[in-house]
């Protein structure tokens, strides 16, 4: 059921009801080597098939049913070069078009061009604070389920959408600004882990959250992406290929304290920072969180 400002007294944001992360484009220095670390690692496949209009130098991952869910694109630099946001529907797109409208959003048409990069049918960009262009979207392709070349790991994915970012962006107000105002996220908590460095989670779906922005003094860019999978066993197995293969872990496996996922953190060939877990808890938007 889509709740209306007039059902919700928050006031206008429920009209825009996003469903989580449809895709990741990563900006990678070295596009062989996250290939590698994407498959042998975290258990993607390369996509079977191709959207007609992706660039020839991408590499693109496939995490599940989805064409693709993780883009590589070549960069000087590591980062999130822009994340899809699911709108559901064709409707669900209008709507959120609409909304960015009355919200006085800059933002912007896909062309035919990013439509055929992207496999989509319907495409709006806008920039986040951090610089990320985040792009809403509906209407995926596709093609078939994983076939993981380090057996069957399962991503969460579908209704919460896939996974979840953290950029620490140079002006935290305006991105929680961005997020909360302009595409209807929700707090699901503020969390102080020493003076001056503090993280906001935000969701748009069950899951506790989709994004989360920190302010971490000067440190700006992106922190890291997550990929959650369904079962613990896939979390030890993943550790255990993340080590083999020599990648720094730079948090070991523990349960957080605010979305119970229980997860590992390791660095990715091109800086930032990947998690893998699960467990992640899902909040209830008709009760009070507590932690
Ligand atoms: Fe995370």
């Amino acid at each position: 059921m889509r709740l209306t400002a007039a059902g919700h007294p928050g006031g206008t944001r429920r009209d825009m009801e996003l469903r989580g992360i449809a895709y990741l484009g990563l900006d990678v220095p070295d596009v062989a080597a996250w290939t590698t670390f994407g498959t042998d690692v975290v258990g993607f496949m390369p996509a079977r098939s191709r959207p007609a209009g992706a660039a020839d130098d991408t590499v693109l991952l496939k995490a599940a049913e989805r064409q693709w869910r993780v883009a590589l694109h070549p960069a000087a630099a590591g980062g999130l070069r822009y994340a899809g946001c699911e709108t559901g529907s064709e409707a669900g797109f209008a709507a959120a078009v609409e909304h960015l409208g009355r919200e006085g959003a800059t933002f912007r048409h896909g062309d035919e061009a990013e439509l055929a990069a992207r496999g989509v049918r319907g495409l709006v960009a806008l920039t986040d604070p951090s610089g990320v262009q985040v792009e809403l979207t509906w209407g995926p392709v596709y093609d078939g389920g994983l076939v993981s070349p380090v057996g069957v790991p399962r991503f969460v994915a579908g209704e919460l959408g896939f996974g979840h970012y953290v950029v620490l962006p140079p002006d935290l107000d305006a991105s929680a600004d961005f997020y909360v105002r302009v595409l209807g996220f929700r707090l699901s908590d503020d969390v102080v882990i020493a003076p001056g460095m503090s993280l906001q989670f935000l969701r748009c779906t069950p899951r506790h959250h989709t994004v989360a922005i920190g302010g971490f003094g000067p440190v700006s860019g992106l922190h890291h992406v997550a990929f959650e999978v369904d079962d613990i066993d896939q979390v030890g197995y993943a550790l255990d290929r993340a080590t083999r293969a020599g990648h720094p872990i730079t948090a070991s496996l523990g349960r957080h304290r605010n979305d119970r996922m229980l997860s590992f953190y390791l660095r990715s060939p091109a800086g930032f920072e990947v998690e893998i877990g699960c467990g992640g808890r899902l909040v209830d938007e008709r009760t009070r969180i507590e932690n």
